[in-house]
């Protein structure tokens, strides 16, 4: 795997972690299509090494931003938009300096109260008036895909969510534009240079994949809190029956337990396909903070499904 890619956005469960283990299961040659259904940021369809690539994913605004993420003004564009609402730029002047601006306030650090270590209280008032002038529409093309990349890095969790009116909604996070988003943005231009992709947005379930393709599938999982908007049981059985009727090889992403939560339709149906158990190590904060934090192994039960 030549092109391995961090997800550009911190996108929330972005596949960089593990695409090794991904890749592995993946075939090494294709004549047809690659399909990353259910793309997110795109980690897994810019990784592989296959040429051709078409990435699916339901939220409008995330692809309009990755169809314009490749304009060489991609990033003159956001930093000139950061700097008219008036957000940090990490990139640009240290954090430490803009960690002294008397603006920063306080909070509370085992026990103590210590000036604030992150950049949120300088970002909150830009972050609300950007994202009420992008759900009022003033942006459009380009700009609209910046305004949308630095509502998800500077929101809280890396994440801005799509309401039911199909606006953006959320708050500000602890992030900002520093010199390793921008080196992530650059990684990403340059392979979506290099390779022949297309940026869909719509149902996965109208797409029609041809016998010579490959559908990797990275869907919402039905054993998580989090569901990009709802993931129901008929969502988890609608694309295990159009699964089944797959023309081609392929491969799905999913857990089978996430802490209490289980899937049992899951479970079942894959049974009589290959299962491959993911190992994933995380960082888990223990409460005392940064100082007592260790990696674990998490208890959920990752999987790569297969034919
Ligand atoms: C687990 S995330 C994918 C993460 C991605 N693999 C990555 O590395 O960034 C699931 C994605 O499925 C999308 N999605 C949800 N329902 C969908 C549908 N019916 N058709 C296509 N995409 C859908 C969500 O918008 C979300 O981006």
């Amino acid at each position: 795997m030549q092109n391995k890619v961090f997800s550009v956005l911190n996108y929330i469960g972005h596949k960089s972690k593990i695409i090794e283990q991904i890749n592995s299961h993946l075939p090494t040659t294709l004549n047809g299509t690659f399909w990353d259904m259910f793309s997110g940021s795109g980690v897994v369809g810019l990784s592989v090494d296959f040429n051709n690539v078409e990435f699916v994913d339901n939220n409008s605004h995330l692809q309009h931003f990755m169809q314009n993420l490749s304009d060489p003004t991609f990033i003159s564009i956001t930093e000139t938009m950061l700097s008219n609402y008036g957000f940090t730029n990490s990139s640009k002047k240290p954090r430490s300096e803009y960690l002294k601006d008397p603006n920063i306030g306080t909070c509370t650090w085992h026990g103590k109260t210590v000036s604030n270590m992150h950049l949120d209280s300088l970002n909150k008032s830009p972050y609300n008036q950007l994202i009420s002038d992008y759900n009022a529409n003033k942006f459009s093309g380009l700009a609209k895909a910046c305004a949308y990349y630095i509502l998800t890095i500077y929101g809280r969790n890396s994440n801005v969510s799509v309401n039911k009116k199909n606006n953006l909604a959320g708050g500000v996070g602890p992030l900002d534009f520093g010199p390793r988003a921008k080196s992530k943005v650059k990684r990403y231009q340059e392979i979506i240079r290099t390779k022949n992709v297309q940026f869909s947005q719509g149902d996965y379930f109208n797409f029609k994949p041809l016998k010579d393709d490959f559908v990797y599938m990275d869907p919402p999982y039905l054993a998580s809190s989090f569901t990009y908007g709802g993931w129901t049981e008929d969502d988890e059985r609608r694309l295990l029956n159009w699964i089944d009727d797959l023309p081609c090889a392929w491969a799905l992403s999913n857990t089978f337990t996430s802490g209490t939560k289980s899937n049992i339709i899951l479970q079942e149906w894959a049974k009589t396909k290959n299962v491959v158990f993911i190992q994933k190590k995380y960082r888990k904060w223990a409460s005392k903070g940064k100082a007592t934090a260790a990696k674990k192994v998490k208890k959920n039960k990752e999987v790569l499904i297969l034919p």
